[in-house]
């Protein structure tokens, strides 16, 4: 790769440690995938932060990049944690796994980083813009920015993405250049989708079939999308496909900047069910845990769940996952207390699945595709799909 004088300096070390452990790693990246220059970016999102993925390894990483001087030098935000930080001994979580989330996140902010721990860090603050160069990890976010947002960025690791917040560089090549965005299969839909539910299904159903081909989807035949269904999509989709870039004709900003490709895959009603059906091993009686907000809840939904909450009591556990501002919003706007009243709780900051709780439930609803795939994976749940309203309405019975 060719480096300039200062990307060079960083190299050889006379920007201390951190610096130039984080320029190898970009270094190597750029030469395994054929970059010939490295470009800056304007926002980073590090996913890695949950001890219970990290383990004592990745601690021991974190903390020798901050013992050895890192320091971000562009807007970097950080993917849940694996506890909601103020509020773990409610959900269950140990004293010892606290103390070692707490040493996480104290290297992640020595180093500068924003401990916002969401993984819809665009609903908080971190939002770039049309054509923005950003370095993002965290799957489900590295969808929505490419494919919703229009930024550029590749699907990051962890360490890749810490290494461009320290250094504000990342290698190019992949999704940071034009000829690689281009579309390769259309999806038509001849079914109408209503439910976030629903959005999550066609991210299976498309994910698995781009999952071979590596190929980018170009998805026709919808009418319309809230930003919590193509949230959800773009979970699905990465999770079952591997994705990081879809176009939407007539939703996604570079959709009509291409021609559909020829090859056409039919996307019907019964087909879709199908899909959905497929995540449903456990029956409504077995549920003992509900959980909503993979990807992290938006405000609306938060509205949504207190509306159907209010004046009611769960007899479930029911967990709510968002980030801390959007629960500060709810907070302020009386949400936070309808819900806690009925006996939910706010998992903000972390979620159902990078949270510790392997073996501690039996069965799980939700309305998100993702979650199910996780919690059958990680946590060797059973798993119910519902639509979002009947998810609240499950916790209730
Ligand atoms: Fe976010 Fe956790 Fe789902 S990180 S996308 S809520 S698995």
């Amino acid at each position: 790769m060719l480096l300039n004088p200062e990307q060079n300096a960083m190299l050889d070390g006379s920007r201390g440690y951190a610096t130039r452990k984080a320029m190898q790693i970009l270094v190597a990246l750029g030469e395994i995938y054929g970059a010939e220059r490295m470009i800056p970016v304007s926002s980073v999102q590090i996913a890695g932060v949950s001890y219970d993925n990290l383990g004592e390894a990745g601690l021991q990483f974190l903390s020798e990049m901050a013992d050895g001087g890192g320091k971000v030098c562009v807007q970097t935000t950080l993917n849940p944690a694996g506890m909601d930080i103020e509020n773990w001994r409610s959900l269950g979580i140990q004293p010892d796994f606290a103390e070692k989330q707490g040493r996480v996140l104290e290297a992640y902010s020595r180093m500068g980083v924003s401990t916002t721990c969401t993984c819809t860090p665009y609903l908080t603050g971190n939002r770039p813009l049309f054509g923005e160069h950003i370095a993002w990890s965290e799957s489900s976010a590295v969808c929505y920015a490419n494919s919703v947002l229009g930024a550029r960025t590749n699907r990051e690791g962890g360490p890749s993405a810490l290494a461009s917040a320290l250094t504000g560089l990342t290698p190019e090549y992949g999704y940071h250049l034009a000829k690689n965005r281009r579309p390769t299969l259309t999806f038509q839909l001849s079914t109408r989708l209503k439910e976030t539910s629903e959005f999550g299904g066609l991210g299976k159903m498309i994910g698995e079939h781009i999952q071979v081909s590596k190929g980018i989807p170009y998805i026709k035949g919808i009418q319309s999308a809230t930003l919590e269904n193509l949230k959800s999509l773009c979970a699905s989709l990465a999770t079952y496909g591997g994705a990081a870039l879809f176009h939407m004709q007539g939703v996604t900003p570079e959709a009509s900047s291409f021609t559909p490709p020829l090859e056409q895959v039919e996307v019907s009603q019964p087909e879709l069910e199908s899909v959905m059906q497929s995540l449903n091993d456990a029956t409504a009686a077995e549920v003992d845990f509900v959980s909503l907000g993979c990807p992290h809840l938006s405000i609306h939904e938060i509205e949504q769940i207190a509306r159907l909450l209010e004046g009611q009591h769960v007899k479930k556990e029911f967990w709510i996952a968002t980030a801390r501002a959007t629960r500060q919003i709810a907070d302020q706007l009386g949400y936070t207390r309808i819900i806690e009243a009925a006996g939910a709780k706010f998992a903000a900051d972390t979620c159902c699945v990078v949270a510790p709780i392997q073996g501690r439930f039996t069965a799980m609803a939700t309305d998100s595709a993702k979650a199910c795939y996780y919690a059958a994976a990680k946590n060797k749940f059973k798993t119910l799909l519902l639509p979002f309203d009947e998810v609240v309405r499950l916790a209730l019975q």
